[in-house]
């Protein structure tokens, strides 16, 4: 595993585990009790998930067997559109925690550059002050977003979690987040199920030439370029796959090829500046 270094002075391992589309108790614990046998110490999920609660327990548990220690973890989630004002982000932090059942997260997310998320963050620099979120990051701030916000708040994000992936490979955002000392987190880093990822004939072609999978392929094509990435899966053989990405290297022309899929936009880019979507986000119809 290899870590950057946040603007915190904290680590961040660049690899974890995201629960995105895992709703079910059951399912949601055991992947991620999987996930900390494997090795992940990173773990991603939103108040919006609803399963901080499944990822709190698989967390304590095995705290409790010993599997590892609190401190060894990264557990971050994230505030959603209802609670962004500064009023109701105190009521989400704390909703989180005690989901959680947590004393402290190790990041903390707005999950939307949407409402007041300027007062929300003003909560959470004020937890972040009192030791209940180690770090405090967003979610899904464009490059301009971004600029506006560094340029405007006491304590700068630590990390901005966006859709990163072979077909989306946001340059350009990488080049803001450089700028402002914003580690990128790449949500999507497989693709999220979508452009036939696992079917393509270039990155089958780089990833037997390695004696690995695409999936591995693509996860190593993020990190190399400095981004953290989440991997999800509910499948014990994939989780253990995704993790083994540390053994091996792709060539600079390898990388150029990988990024040439790029298309310029994402699953939800489109969506993003779309305002019939941003009306459905905050009247509660979407959560996405
Ligand atoms: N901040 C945001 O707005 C935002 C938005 C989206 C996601 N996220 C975060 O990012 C994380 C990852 O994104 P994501 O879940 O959308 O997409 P993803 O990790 O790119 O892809 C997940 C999909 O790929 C499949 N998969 C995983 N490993 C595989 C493998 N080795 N071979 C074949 N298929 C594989 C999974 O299926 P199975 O589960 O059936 O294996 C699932 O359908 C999320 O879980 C969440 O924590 C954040």
């Amino acid at each position: 595993m290899e870590y950057l270094t946040l603007n915190t002075g904290a680590k961040i391992p660049m690899e974890g585990f995201g629960v995105f589309r895992v709703p079910d108790h059951d399912i949601c614990k055991q992947a991620v009790l999987d996930a900390i046998r494997t090795g992940y110490r990173l773990f991603d999920t939103a108040a919006v998930y609803r399963n901080e609660k499944a990822l709190g327990e698989a967390v304590r548990e095995a705290i409790a067997e010993g599997l590892v220690t609190r401190e060894e973890l990264f557990i971050t989630s994230k505030l959603w559109v209802q609670d962004m004002d500064y009023e109701s982000a105190k009521g989400g932090i704390k909703r989180s925690l005690d989901m959680l059942g947590l004393e402290y997260l190790d990041l903390y997310l707005l999950h939307q550059a949407l409402r007041d998320y300027f007062g929300a963050w003003r909560a959470m620099e004020e937890a972040y002050s009192e030791g209940k979120l180690r770090a405090i990051g967003v979610s899904n701030f464009y490059p301009n977003i971004l600029t506006n916000f560094c340029e405007t708040v006491k304590i700068r994000p630590a990390v901005n979690q966006v859709e990163l992936h072979p077909w989306f490979t946001q340059e350009d955002a990488l080049e803001t987040m450089k700028y402002y000392g914003v580690i990128p987190e790449a949500w999507a880093p497989l693709g999220g199920g979508r452009y036939d990822v696992f079917e393509n004939e270039m990155l089958k072609s780089i990833a037997a030439s390695h004696e690995k999978t695409v999936s591995q392929v693509v996860l190593r094509w993020n990190t190399q370029r400095g981004v953290v990435v989440i991997p999800k899966s509910t499948h014990k053989e994939r989780i253990e796959e995704n993790f083994n990405i540390w053994d091996f290297a792709l060539s600079e022309e390898e990388m150029k090829q990988i990024s040439s899929l790029n298309m310029g936009y994402g699953g939800t880019r489109t969506k993003h500046f779309d305002p019939d979507f941003v009306r459905q986000v905050l009247s509660n119809k979407i959560h996405d």
